[in-house]
């Protein structure tokens, strides 16, 4: 198991949001739009090259990183694929210098987010949202 610090194809990208169940048919124009955008990526790949999880953050490079995506395919959960994603995201924002990682963790997500030392905001600061519609 490899993390390459590229972006997957978008049709990788499509099967892990599909299989996250965020996505039921992504378009493939969005699709290449995501893998084209300047946002950090990884991509565990195992000896064959296939695509095991990916994840992706965006940032000032001073002081905010934002963790967009972090998807594991189902077979390959629990074997620590998500915390190695996670670790190198934390490793490479240090080197940066950036001061802090935020991220909104999918539903019964916060356990898995709190081991690896992330902590909730205080419910008067809520992560929001504005859906518009697209
Ligand atoms: C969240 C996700 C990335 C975790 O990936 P993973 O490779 O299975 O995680 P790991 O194997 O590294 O697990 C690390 C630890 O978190 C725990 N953990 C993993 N998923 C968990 C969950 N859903 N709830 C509680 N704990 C969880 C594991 O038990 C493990 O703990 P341990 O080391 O004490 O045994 C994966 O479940 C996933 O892709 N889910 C669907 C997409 C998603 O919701 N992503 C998060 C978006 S914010």
């Amino acid at each position: 198991m490899n993390i390459i610090k590229e972006p997957p194809t978008p049709d990788e990208l499509a099967a892990m949001y599909i299989e996250a169940g965020w996505l039921q048919d992504p378009s493939s124009d969005k699709m290449t739009k995501v893998v084209s955008s300047p946002s950090e990526w990884y991509v565990v790949r195992d000896l064959t090259h296939a695509a095991l999880g990916i994840g992706l953050f965006i940032t000032d490079y001073a002081r905010y990183a934002f963790i967009i995506d972090v998807i594991v395919l189902k077979i390959h959960h629990y074997k620590g694929i998500g915390t190695a994603i996670i670790s190198e995201i934390v490793s490479d924002c240090r080197k940066l210098g950036i001061d802090n990682i935020n991220l909104w963790p999918s539903k019964g997500k916060v356990p898995f987010y709190e081991k690896l030392g992330f902590y909730s905001l205080p419910s008067d600061q809520p992560h929001m949202k504005f859906d518009t519609g697209k």
